[in-house]
């Protein structure tokens, strides 16, 4: 009898330990995401607050597409990095130059798929969709994106999602060579790249009332301004919504089937 309550307190413990042990993997690995996060609000704050624009729309689409919160996660992670490349040297000038850009300079832009899946590389034991999401984010339905002209399905759905979200971003938002067009010109361009540019069922999805009243909140939301300690964080999070790591919501557990095993990709 007494064995037999020493071995159950025993596998109580080894539960608990392997839950910890879990939990502790989840957030070292979502603190690491979060690390690259901040290198990148660090040497270039507009890439980083449109990463989280782009982010949160992403996630909307994600949900309203049903996809389960694992998957969701792999979209938030592709959405947040997808322009990673774009902070290279070789690129940074050219990215934040306000004129327009010359033929050599838009293929020079056109390698930061490439170079942001590089960078995301040693990533990929643990994440193993998050370089190729990134490197397939300029991809098109229809075969013309680049860097490898990948066609419908064969571009990663996670991709497919961010593209939309991407171009809804940079259409509605101002940049240093253009002001931002309205919501409705921005649902309309997706409208119109359906079955194009996007994937068509994605397309249709977005503009969808539902989904695009939930993206018109959270553009509406993304334009104000947040407040902050210092110059660098103010300027980051101006103009983005605060995107939060699994890891920081301590009320919220994944549900058991959602749950990774150690070292797997969450
Ligand atoms: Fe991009």
């Amino acid at each position: 009898m007494r064995l037999t309550v020493l071995a159950g307190v025993g596998a109580a413990l080894l539960v608990a330990h392997s839950r910890r042990e879990l939990k502790l993997r989840e957030r070292l690995a979502a603190a690491s995401l979060e690390t690259l996060l901040n290198a990148i609000d660090a040497n270039d704050p507009t890439t980083g607050a449109h990463a989280r624009r782009v982010a949160t729309y992403a996630l909307i689409l994600a949900r309203a597409q049903g996809l389960n919160v694992r998957a969701q996660h792999s979209v938030e992670r592709i959405a947040l990095f997808h322009d990673v490349g774009k902070i290279h040297a070789a690129l940074f000038d050219i990215v934040h130059d306000s004129a327009s850009l010359s033929t050599e300079e838009r293929q020079l832009i056109a390698t930061h798929p490439r170079r942001g899946a590089e960078v995301l590389e040693p990533l990929s034991m643990f994440y193993p969709d998050l370089a190729e999401g990134v490197l397939s984010h300029h991809e098109r339905w229809d075969g013309t994106g680049y860097p490898r002209k990948l066609k419908g399905t064969e571009i990663p759905l996670q991709a497919r999602i961010v593209s939309i979200a991407d171009t809804f971003d940079v259409i509605t938002h101002s940049r240093p060579y253009k002001d931002g067009e309205s919501f409705e010109q921005a649902l309309a361009a997706i409208q119109e790249g359906s079955g194009t540019q996007f994937d068509p069922m994605l397309a249709d999805l977005f503009v969808a009332a539902a989904v695009s009243t939930e993206v018109r909140e959270a553009a509406d939301e993304a334009s104000i301004e947040h407040a902050g300690s210092d110059e660098r964080r103010r300027n980051t999070q101006e103009n983005a919504p605060d995107i939060t790591f699994r890891w920081r919501n301590t009320e919220t557990e994944l549900p058991v089937q959602d749950q990774v095993p150690l070292g797997a990709p969450g």
